[in-house]
């Protein structure tokens, strides 16, 4: 069943993807942080039309396949823009929208989970608004936000296997290009797994460090 003499050769091309996967995650979660922290600040905010954007951001790109938007941005963009996106723009691109959208609740639910009294003693001793933010409420919220931060990070690394569709040439694609080669499809792939597994230990392992440092700042 198992016959690895094929693909053992492959297997420093198929590594050299979790480079490529990397940089599109990393690339895009600068993006879904930037764009989340805005779209947070619009819906906590009270100017009601900047509110309504960032509602109606969040449910479409969150009600709406990852695999779709993907697709949307890479095939069909360059019929409206009239020149064509590589593969790994529009993968950092479609991936730092989406995440966007899921960062800026993780952002508003952290905030909103600080105790309101907090707020309202804030006010009550007449602490202006962004220093309340910045020294009382931010830090607080914090402890919310990084684990579910973590756990976006984890998702995107996951989920950005699917740019595949797109023949950017990540851990997923090269493992199913070595697949068509070697007309074996069981090894690359069980090769492709292991290493997403390996790094989604490995950030795993990263978020319980961090996650412990906050915990100890208590
Ligand atoms: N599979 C889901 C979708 O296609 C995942 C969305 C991405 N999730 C995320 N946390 N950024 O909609």
């Amino acid at each position: 069943m198992f016959d690895f003499t094929a693909v053992i050769p492959s297997i420093p091309y198929i590594l050299e993807g979790i480079g490529v996967t990397l940089q599109i995650v990393v690339f895009a979660t600068i993006i879904g942080l930037v764009l989340g922290i805005l779209l947070a600040l619009c819906k906590i905010g009270n100017i009601k039309p900047l509110k309504w954007f960032a509602e109606f951001y969040t449910s479409i790109f969150r009600g709406t396949p990852l695999v779709l938007q993907l697709m949307i941005i890479y095939y069909a963009m360059p019929q409206i823009l009239g020149f064509n996106i590589e593969a790994m723009p529009a993968a950092i691109a479609a991936f730092g929208l989406n995440s966007a959208a899921y960062i800026s609740e993780i952002i508003r639910a952290g905030i909103n989970a600080v105790d309101k009294g907090q707020q309202e003693a804030a006010k009550a001793l007449g602490v202006p608004y962004s220093k309340m933010m910045k020294d009382i409420i931010l830090p607080q919220a914090m402890k919310n936000i990084l684990p579910s931060l973590m756990n976006e990070f984890i998702t995107l690394n996951k989920e950005s296997a699917i740019v595949t569709v797109i023949g950017a040439l990540d851990i997923m694609r090269r493992a199913y290009v070595v697949g068509g080669q070697t007309f074996r499809y069981l090894e690359p792939l069980l090769i492709a797994g292991v290493i997403y597994y390996v790094m989604t230990l490995v950030l795993t392992f990263l978020g319980k460090m961090i996650e412990k440092r906050m915990k100890r700042s208590d």
